[in-house]
């Protein structure tokens, strides 16, 4: 009894923190889209290999969705906290994704190259994470849940090489050590830190609203 309520809290916290992840992360992408097509128009191929990722993640974000529908459960309230590219951007942009200047980036070629490496770097720790969960027995013991993350496993590659061959294919650093550095201490902040907070935060309410339906339900 006590393994199982330990059990469904687990999958909540994780569930809750991917389902805000992947909402963050196709939501992102528009801006990101926006900016590749002002920064390289005459590279369709690029902007297409985009819109791919922006479709596969909010693909991950419905599965989420549905894994909570399935369960009779809302996911639990978090806040970008727990988004790995919202830190991200906060520590190379030193602002939140919204307040990103789509048009400052566009025409800064550091900027947007540094832009490419933080998506490179955050879906390529993705990559990574996924490779980890698939090994957790217990995550694996629901069949629903397994089958998320081999699809999730299967999709990443293409998330991070669009990046990662733009910035080869313009003779650019795919990553500086401060970056590799900032993406490591994001991990483990999560991890260590945020992660348990959420898991031991026994009052924690619940979202009562979807993302998709309300712009707000992360601030509700
Ligand atoms: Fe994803
Ligand atoms: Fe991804």
């Amino acid at each position: 009894m006590i393994f199982a309520g330990f059990r469904q809290r687990y999958f909540d916290v994780l569930a809750s923190i991917y389902l805000y992840n992947e909402f963050r992360g196709y939501t992102s992408l528009d801006r990101v889209l926006e900016a590749v097509r002002l920064r390289c128009p005459d590279d369709p191929a690029f902007q297409a290999e985009i819109e791919k990722h922006r479709a596969d993640e909010h693909k991950h974000y419905r599965m989420f969705r549905r894994w909570f529908e399935r369960q009779g459960r809302m996911p639990l309230v978090v806040d970008r906290g727990v988004g790995h590219i919202d830190r991200f951007i906060q520590w190379v942009f030193q602002c939140s994704i919204d307040e990103l200047d789509t048009a400052k980036i566009v025409a800064t070629p550091d900027q947007f190259e540094q832009l490419c490496r933080v998506i490179m770097l955050t879906e390529q720790r993705g990559y990574a994470q996924v490779e980890i969960i698939l090994k957790n027995r217990l995550i694996m013991s629901d069949p629903v849940m397994k089958r998320i993350f081999q699809i999730v496993h299967k999709d990443e590659p293409d998330h991070f090489l669009p990046y990662q061959r733009w910035l080869e294919r313009h003779g650019r650093a795919t990553a500086r050590w401060n970056e590799r550095a900032a993406d490591w201490t994001i991990h483990k902040v999560l991890m260590l830190a945020k992660l348990p907070a959420l898991f031991l935060d026994s009052g924690r309410e619940r979202m009562t609203h979807w993302p998709d339906e309300d712009p707000a339900a992360y601030a509700h």
